[in-house]
């Protein structure tokens, strides 16, 4: 799979023709805490038609927490299963209208987990934020090789000065390095493509 910038202009052209028809279950399960709306912020549109753009893609999550993105992805219906790692099993992230025979979930650190997957295409990355655990699980990847030609989706680039430095220096080789915020979360968003 290759991807460039015009992969991106496709992904956020994609995002707003995605519309949600979630069960009540479904939005209560991925998020209690929050309102139904949440699903229709825009960097879940943003997962939605990147699966719908690749749905031969082998996609990873780093960040399940209620599964709410997982499902999100999910609902562009990709062929193949996806994988979902957290240090934290969330009781509510498998209840998602059959969704969940389709994911893969690991209960392992994404910064230092061994990978069964030998072939990423698009991975999203949504983790606590502190930059360290970022850089961290970037270089695990690296180090296994599997950011090569990888698609990535970044989530809270700019929720705070740590991650914003972060974001603004990263330097794993990636060929694109694109803030889409204005299409994805207010917190930032951004994707790198890798060579
Ligand atoms: C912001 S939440 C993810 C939200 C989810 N991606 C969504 O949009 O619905 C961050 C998650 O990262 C998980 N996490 C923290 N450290 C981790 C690590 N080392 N490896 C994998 N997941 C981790 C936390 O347990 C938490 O559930």
């Amino acid at each position: 799979m290759k991807f460039d910038l015009t992969s991106i202009d496709e992904i956020i052209k994609e995002s707003k023709n995605v519309s949600y028809n979630f069960s009540d279950d479904t939005l209560k399960a991925v998020n209690l805490e929050y309102s139904k709306s949440l699903m229709d912020e825009s960097y879940y549109k943003i997962l939605t038609a990147t699966a719908r753009l690749y749905p031969d893609a082998q996609f990873l999550e780093l960040g399940t927490n209620t599964g709410a993105s997982a499902v999100a992805y999910l609902y562009g219906k990709p062929n193949v299963p996806i994988y979902t790692y957290d240090v934290i099993k969330d009781s509510r992230w498998f209840i998602h209208d059959g969704l969940s025979d389709k994911c893969i979930f690991k209960q392992e650190s994404a910064t230092d987990c061994k990978y069964d997957l030998k072939k990423i295409d698009i991975i999203f990355l949504d983790m606590n934020h502190d930059a360290v655990m970022e850089d961290k699980a970037m270089l695990n990847l690296h180090n296994q090789g599997l950011l090569k030609g990888c698609l990535v989706i970044l989530d809270d680039i700019h929720i705070n000065s740590d991650m914003d430095n972060w974001w603004n220096n990263l330097a794993l080789g990636q060929i694109e390095k694109v803030d889409i915020t204005r299409a994805g979360h207010a917190s930032g968003t951004g994707i790198l493509i890798f060579e």
